[in-house]
């Protein structure tokens, strides 16, 4: 709650295609909120190169300390040329990876479910994908990302070495591993712990680790172990055997993308990363496409904002707690790919949308649906 008692969703395009992509997501979140007259307010914070170049920082204190108080955050995305230009400290003074550390946004959700429309825009086989419908469950402030010593160093012979550390703590194992746990319990129970145990101490304690807390505290779930290599050829040998698929920060980051094929396009991806249970019953939220900034085609409207729109899904459901209004997102979703509506990551050639334009497509068969 922020000052006066407003209750804020505040939403950063950020960099590349970002800003274009969430004004779609944006468009249609101010639609839900004002046809259902929610307590919302909407407050629009820069984040990224553009904000450098006018502030010095990519994020300021105030757009930082509004992202604090938010009931949730709609993020676009970040990185790029322009990005990188940016000497490091400032870079790395209040960048995404800053946030999701600072805001503890520890569990990242990344459901993978194609809409059958899609299933030729996939590289992989219809019957390989349709009936799909896993999350991937990330940690996402621990691990590589963020262990210490990291850096690069020259060595008294002239080499440089560069170095980073992968580690985690049993409590930050744990953690993530009841909220992949709690998350089965409202699908299948049923859950895949991926790690690389047999080459790492670290992958040795999360297995550990996680069934463990399988054992203590969640006897109904149905948990295996997977290695991290032989997932990757799993996802897409049979991505139907998953249900919940619980990893690390590194590995979470490059099988969601692998499994992104599975729905034909990383732009159709969303995610959600949450933080704890606050005592006020809310949790720190950021909502995200998984795409990234794609800065080859940022600037032409030629992105799929389903990402963005996705993650606005996500949003109502875990944040808003306006689960019926997700669905009827969703389904608006689904009916403007059943009508055509086609970006053109998503056309196979054929004729495409603007990113303006499919945000249009969903908000009219948003407008059909909301009753
Ligand atoms: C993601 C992205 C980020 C990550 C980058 C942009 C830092 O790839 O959210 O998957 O590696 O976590
Ligand atoms: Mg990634």
């Amino acid at each position: 709650m922020t000052v006066a008692g407003r209750r804020t969703i505040v939403i950063a395009g950020g960099d590349g295609v970002g800003p274009e992509v969430t004004a779609e997501g944006r468009r249609i979140l101010a639609r839900i909120i004002d046809k259902r007259a929610l307590p919302f307010e909407l407050v629009d914070v820069e984040y990224g190169a553009s904000a450098y170049n006018r502030h010095g920082k990519v994020l300021t204190e105030a757009a930082f300390a509004a992202m604090r108080d938010a009931d949730a955050i709609l993020f676009g995305a970040t990185g790029g040329p322009e990005f990188d230009a940016i000497p490091a400290a400032a870079r790395k003074a209040g960048n995404l990876l800053a946030v999701r550390r600072e805001l503890d946004l520890f569990a990242n959700l990344r459901p993978i479910k194609p809409v059958p429309e899609l299933h030729e825009t996939s590289s992989l086989k219809a019957r390989v994908i349709d009936g799909v419908d896993l999350v991937i469950v990330r940690e996402l402030v621990g691990g590589i990302y963020f262990g210490q010593p990291r850096g690069i160093e020259v060595l008294a012979n002239g080499e440089r070495l560069g170095t980073n550390t992968h580690q985690y703590t049993s409590t930050q194992i744990r953690k993530v591993t009841r909220a992949a746990f709690d998350l089965a319990r409202t699908r299948n129970s049923r859950v895949c712990s991926v790690a690389k145990e047999n080459v790492m101490e670290a992958g040795r304690l999360w297995r550990e680790e996680v069934q463990a807390v399988r054992d203590s505290e969640y006897p109904d779930i149905e948990l295996n172990h997977m290695l991290a290599d032989n997932c990757a050829m799993q996802l897409v040998r049979a991505p139907k055997q998953f249900d919940v698929i619980l990893t690390d920060n590194l590995f979470g980051d490059i099988l969601s993308d692998c499994a992104a094929m599975v729905t034909g396009s990383l732009g159709m991806l969303p995610s959600a990363s949450l933080g704890p249970l606050r005592e006020d019953g809310r949790r720190a939220a950021l909502y995200e496409p998984v795409h990234g900034s794609a800065p080859d085609i940022a600037g032409q409207s030629i992105a799929n904002p389903l990402g963005s729109i996705y993650s606005v899904a996500m949003l109502l459901r875990f944040s808003l707690g306006r689960r019926h209004d997700a669905d009827l997102l969703e389904q608006a979703i689904a009916n403007a790919l059943a009508a055509g509506a086609r970006t053109r990551d998503i056309a196979m050639g054929g004729e495409s949308l603007s990113t303006t334009d499919m945000g249009a497509a969903v908000l009219s068969e948003l407008e059909r649906l909301l009753d």
